[in-house]
């Protein structure tokens, strides 16, 4: 078993990475694939060159789309690489099929990470693990990540491989992961990578209160667009944005900085379906932020999160097990 923590974001100059799920149109819907080509241009000029996928993400449809912008533009050694695939209840073979399709996809002999997607509760995923440390010593994975896992989850796969990543809903909305999660990540060395960094928009600040997603919007069923939470949200973003106010900048810029300043973390992923939404994002990283401005956040964040309920996670998504 290697011993060596391969960090996943060595290959790139900054924090801050491209989330492609926003390609992917049965979610984002509307999304338009010329827009995405444009996205992954633009996150590159910007210096933005870790772009994260998976195979669930349109059932392969991003992967694809990456695989096409990469190899037309012969790009591939720019990019730092990360995709995943399902756990399928404990079944190594599977993971291994996933990685081969994903490959393929991709148009790639190896990609820079590869995480066990969501764990199925109460299933052995050593075999996984098992499957992927193989993988790993031919070389087609460069790290090993796992993404939705509970600490139990990954010190038992731990038995049989060295976890470098862990990818996990963060953000000022969503922080039960700085309760077990984060700390054991911490003490064993293990990266943190958070998604839906900006809550999938919201802290952007840029929905009213009366928001009406559109019918089809994947949006619909996020815990923290839910009737009974939303208006809490709100109240929570009023007070982000006056704080963003007094500080001469935008609520996301805040959102993201706030991340990279907290414990563990080293990449924040964020999905953009305009070119403008990247290069927004990408600014995020320019000048200074006083750290009690950051420290306000945080205490605006306390109060707001004693309204939003640990359902697990933020899509109430269980891979075939118990609701909680
Ligand atoms: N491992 C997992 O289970 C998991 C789960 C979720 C996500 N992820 C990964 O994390 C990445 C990011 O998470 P996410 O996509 O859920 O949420 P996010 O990054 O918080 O939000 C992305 C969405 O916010 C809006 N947006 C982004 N930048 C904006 C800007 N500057 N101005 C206005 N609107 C902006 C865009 O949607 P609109 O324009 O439509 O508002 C965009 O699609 C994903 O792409 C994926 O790679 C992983």
């Amino acid at each position: 078993m290697p011993t060596v923590c391969i960090d996943p974001v060595q290959k790139h100059h900054g924090v801050i990475a491209l989330g492609c799920w926003s390609f992917d149109s049965s979610y984002w819907v509307g999304q338009e694939d010329d827009d995405s080509l444009a996205v992954m241009a633009g996150a590159l000029r910007c210096g933005m060159n870790h772009f994260d996928t998976a195979f669930a993400y349109g059932r392969g449809k991003c992967e694809s789309l990456i695989g096409r912008f990469l190899a037309a533009n012969g790009l591939r050694e720019q990019v730092f690489l990360a995709t995943k695939g399902a756990s399928h209840g404990g079944d190594g073979e599977g993971i291994l099929a996933l990685l081969e399709g994903s490959l393929n996809r991709l148009q790639v002999d190896h990609v820079d990470l590869y995480y066990i997607h969501w764990p199925t509760r109460g299933k052995d995923l050593r075999p996984v693990m098992e499957a992927l440390e193989r993988a790993r010593s031919q070389g087609k994975i460069g790290a090993i990540g796992v993404s939705n896992f509970s600490v139990e989850q990954m010190a038992q796969i731990s038995e049989v491989g060295k976890i470098d990543a862990h990818q996990l809903c963060y953000n000022l909305l969503w922080r039960y992961a700085e309760d077990e999660v984060i700390p054991y990540c911490l003490e064993n060395n293990i990266a943190v990578v958070t998604y839906s960094s900006l809550a999938q928009g919201i802290l952007t600040g840029k929905f009213p209160r009366g928001l009406e997603l559109a019918k089809r919007d994947g949006r619909n069923r996020m815990l923290l667009f839910e009737r009974d939470i939303w208006p809490h949200v709100c109240d929570g973003v009023e007070e982000f944005k006056s704080v963003a106010d007094q500080a001469g900048r935008s609520l996301s810029h805040l959102a993201i900085r706030w991340l990279t300043a907290r414990p563990g973390v080293r990449s924040v992923l964020i999905g953009a379906r305009k070119v403008e939404q990247v290069e927004q994002n990408a600014a995020a990283m320019t000048g200074d932020i006083h750290p009690e401005t950051l420290e306000r956040l945080t205490a605006i964040s306390d109060e707001v999160m004693k309204h939003i309920p640990d359902v697990g996670n933020i899509f109430r998504y269980y891979p075939q097990g118990e609701k909680r």
